[in-house]
């Protein structure tokens, strides 16, 4: 299954790259169906910190007050081996081994969009990471929920950044990876109200309860954890991020990790579910749930993917052999890795199909 979701993350890439050109053909339906998961959540609840105890690298903005103004779309992808590197796709062709100078250009590219204001955009930054240290995932990065505009933010605000999120996670392929701080009231959490709204079932929305560390002397979060206060289909994560003074001190990831793991596991009220608890058990249960719901959603895919190739090489006939122009490559890219897709496809309807031979 693992080459079905760098298969998907590759399409994903594709589509997007291809920009406007997919307009007038199956291309946005395409990108549209293919699984995604989105962080979602009030200010500084935690959404960056998560995001990167996932990946296990520091490479967001983080900090009080609003800091992802644009969404940040965040693609895995998992190599063998080889040095660990990062790709803009509005900076092709350049590769940042430098994790600082990814949460440079982040910024920077926020504020060429936004200008240096408190302001949001609804256009995304996509950012790919390639390293032998990930799990194949692609993660949506929000900005959060907000109840009012602050000095040099129009009034529309607040609606503007629900309505952003809101037209990423309606989407029933997203997976929603609610983000609740624990020291505040679960009732007040602006991941759970907006989720329940598109996912009134939760069968597709993650919860997440960040800065356990922070709660009141005397109260703890057992109830949440073991899903007594709201039910979700998954059961919830509780995870400890590093708090602004551990970020403004350098704590690197991997001491994080390890005192995260010492938390869950030294904690009386916690012990019995450390083993469900933290950032790593949250990336691998992700990518478990990504490739479930890509198996599930084959078919689906597959049909569009069909489509898509039928309108490519329409578009390209169409637009004759001499364009040798980016646009004409891009689109024979997107369609070999959706022939390798339809390969792989056929390959595992052989491997179920009862009787069948296994390829
Ligand atoms: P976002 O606005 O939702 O993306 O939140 P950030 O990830 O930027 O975090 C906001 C602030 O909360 C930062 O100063 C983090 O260090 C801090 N923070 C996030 N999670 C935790 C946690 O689990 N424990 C503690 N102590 N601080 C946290
Ligand atoms: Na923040
Ligand atoms: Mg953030």
């Amino acid at each position: 299954m693992e080459t079905l979701i760098s298969l998907v993350n590759k399409l994903q890439r594709a589509c997007t790259a291809l920009g406007d050109h997919g307009e007038e053909n199956a291309l946005p339906t395409l990108w549209d169906s293919l699984p995604a998961i989105a962080v979602v959540g009030g200010q500084s609840s935690g959404k960056s910190s998560v995001l990167e105890s996932v990946v296990g690298k520091d490479f967001l903005p983080r900090g009080s007050g609003i800091v992802t103004r644009r969404p940040l779309v965040l693609q895995l992808h998992r190599i063998n081996d080889g040095q660990e590197y990062a790709e803009f796709l509005h900076l092709p062709r350049k590769k940042f081994t430098d994790f600082a100078l990814v949460r440079k250009e982040i910024a920077d590219e926020t504020d060429r969009e936004t200008g240096r204001s408190k302001q949001v955009s609804t256009v995304p930054i996509y950012l790919s990471i390639y390293s032998p240290n990930v799990v194949n995932l692609t993660l949506i990065d929000l900005p959060g929920l907000t109840k009012v505009a602050v000095e040099g933010q129009p009034d529309s605000i607040v609606g503007d950044i629900e309505n952003m999120v809101r037209s990423f996670i309606e989407k029933p392929n997203c997976i929603i990876l609610a983000i609740s701080p624990a020291n505040q009231d679960l009732a007040t959490s602006d991941a759970i109200k907006i989720s329940r709204e598109v996912d009134p079932k939760g069968e597709r929305t993650f919860g997440v309860l960040t800065k356990i560390d922070l709660m009141d002397k005397g109260t703890d979060a057992v109830d949440i954890l073991e899903g007594k206060s709201y039910r979700l289909q998954f059961p919830w994560i509780g995870v400890v991020n590093r708090s602004q003074a551990d970020i403004n001190k350098s704590v690197d990831m991997i001491a994080a990790r390890r005192r995260e793991r010492e938390y869950f596991s030294n904690a009386p009220e916690y012990k019995h579910l450390a083993h469900r608890m933290g950032s790593e058990h949250l990336g691998t249960m992700l990518s478990k749930h990504l490739e479930q719901v890509i198996k599930s959603r084959i078919p689906g895919i597959q049909s569009l993917i069909s489509k898509t190739i039928i309108e490519l090489e329409g578009e390209l006939s169409h637009l004759g052999k001499p364009i040798a122009a980016d646009s004409g490559g891009k689109m024979y890219a997107i369609m070999e890795i959706c022939r390798v897709f339809d390969q792989i496809y056929k390959e595992h309807l052989d491997g179920v199909r009862p009787g069948g031979e296994k390829v």
